[in-house]
């Protein structure tokens, strides 16, 4: 009675428009008491079209074409969530729906299974991917039957939902065009047989994006390309203790969503460079493209299907690039090569800044010591956080971090630096003496056409 009194002007206020939007279907809200006594598998499913915009269809998993903003002819995109320990939705969910529907005109289908992933218990929600593949697998005979080309199909997985994508495609024999996988599961699935995780075959294109190989995350290949961003380990500005609460356990194997949006967004390119190991990347040993043509070497993320033929022909090949802690979360890359004219070797850590009108970018390169000899060009990576367009100053610094020694002094002879993505000409600047510990600035000209 106390509440209708409250209630029923605003029921008379309600105009016919709120109604409708009452109508979209939500994935579903659960919380830590449903989490504590475990959930059992109910699989939803919610179709999201440029029609209807973020007001979700919950589809019948018997007749897709009772859903007239259905298309058959379109894309038809799935995104599979994973592990909901606390049965709370994603937060990231609407930003990636909106996303994606921004990006091309699609049938999204979010799988809301958070009845099945929402248990305290890891084990049950592993048990109940395969649950959610087969009534997936059924759904998607109906697609067939409806003239829904396989081709067209794109699996999105995020963690357990990756292992998900992979038993739907391997019961599809294959058939589906993409499986995106992002930051596959690794508790459960390493070590275990192909048929019983995501591998290569499980789709005709295989892309798979590691953030967390050390804990949540799956630590070896899985996909036809592997994009490994700083190292899959420790992502920057992840927190690094315990003292953080709950996002020192998923800030990393969240991250890989948050990059994925980025790629959708096209924000910026992160190229990805194949590498024997990411200390091999970090050191400059990996900057040739050649194999991949003009294209250069693949750029992480939604768009990276422009390499798939010549990915599918490389078989399996495994990638690292290197992100900032933020968004734009995109590096940009350098090679720096520093001869000197001492003596005497000297060994040492470089930064280098690039200063244009009203931006600085930064590049530590400060992984490990290297060594400068006398006439021998010292290859680097430098990574920047920024992009400067046009670079009218450039700084350098040199560190020994040896605080007992006197202090050393690199004579520079020349110092070349060559973008690695941009068209921009390489940049150079001869004979500078760079003290220790204290930055030299100064303009760089254009590299003479010589290889001195
Ligand atoms: C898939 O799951 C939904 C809801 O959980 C159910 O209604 C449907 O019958 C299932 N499909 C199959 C083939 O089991
Ligand atoms: C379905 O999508 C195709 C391709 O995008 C388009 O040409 C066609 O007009 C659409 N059909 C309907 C009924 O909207
Ligand atoms: C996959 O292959 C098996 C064995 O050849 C066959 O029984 C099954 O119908 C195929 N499924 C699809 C979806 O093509
Ligand atoms: C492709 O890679 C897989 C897994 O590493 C291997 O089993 C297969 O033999 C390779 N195929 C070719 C053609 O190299």
């Amino acid at each position: 009675m106390f509440l209708w009194l409250y209630l029923t002007p605003l029921l008379l206020l309600i105009d016919p428009h709120a109604c409708t939007a009452q109508e979209c279907a939500e994935f579903v809200d659960l919380d830590l008491s449903h989490a504590f006594i475990g959930t059992s598998v109910r699989v939803r499913l919610l179709l999201y079209t440029s029609e209807k915009g973020m007001c979700g269809t919950l589809m019948s998993h018997t007749d897709p074409t009772a859903h007239p903003q259905f298309n058959t002819s379109r894309l038809t995109t799935f995104l599979i969530h994973g592990y909901r320990p606390t049965g709370s939705p994603p937060r990231w969910l609407p930003t990636i729906t909106e996303l994606l529907l921004a990006r091309t005109d699609m049938n999204l289908i979010v799988v809301d299974w958070n009845n099945g992933a929402a248990t305290l218990n890891y084990f049950k929600a592993v048990e109940n991917t395969h649950t959610v593949a087969d009534n997936l697998t059924a759904f998607l005979e109906k697609l067939k039957e409806n003239g829904v080309s396989m081709s067209s199909v794109h699996m999105i997985g995020i963690s357990l939902g990756a292992h998900i994508s992979g038993f739907v495609g391997a019961n599809m024999n294959g058939s589906i065009g993409r499986i995106t996988a992002l930051d596959p599961a690794g508790p459960q699935f390493t070590g275990t047989l192909l048929k019983d995780r995501l591998d290569p075959s499980d789709a005709q294109f295989v892309d798979v994006l590691h953030t967390d190989i050390d804990a949540l995350g799956f630590r070896e290949p899985l996909g036809h390309v592997d994009f490994y961003p700083n190292a899959g380990t420790d992502q920057p500005g992840c927190p690094k203790s315990i003292l953080s609460g709950s996002s020192y356990f998923k800030c990393d194997h969240q991250r890989s969503v948050f990059l994925y949006m980025e790629s959708i967004k096209r924000v910026c390119e992160h190229k990805a460079y194949p590498c024997e190991s990411y200390r091999g990347f970090l050191d400059g040993l990996c900057t040739s493209c050649e194999r991949f043509g003009d294209a250069g070497c693949p750029v992480f993320g939604y768009d990276v299907t422009g390499w798939k033929d010549v990915l599918l022909k490389l078989n399996q090949t495994k990638t690292y690039f290197t992100t900032n802690p933020a968004s734009p979360f995109c590096m940009t890359k350098y090679r720096v090569e520093v001869m000197i004219w001492n003596k005497a070797a000297r060994w040492g850590r470089l930064t280098v800044k690039l200063h244009g009108a009203d931006q600085e970018a930064v590049a530590t390169i400060d992984h490990a010591a290297f060594e400068f000899k006398r006439f021998t060009g010292t290859r680097l990576l430098a990574q920047f956080d920024k992009d400067v367009k046009s670079v009218m100053k450039m700084s350098l610094k040199f560190s020994t971090g040896n605080v007992l020694q006197p202090k050393n002094r690199l004579r520079v002879l020349r110092v070349r630096l060559t973008p690695l993505e941009g068209r921009e000409r390489p940049l150079c600047r001869y004979d500078v003496v760079v003290e220790e510990d204290r930055e030299v600035t100064f303009r760089p000209l254009p590299c003479q056409d010589s290889n001195f």
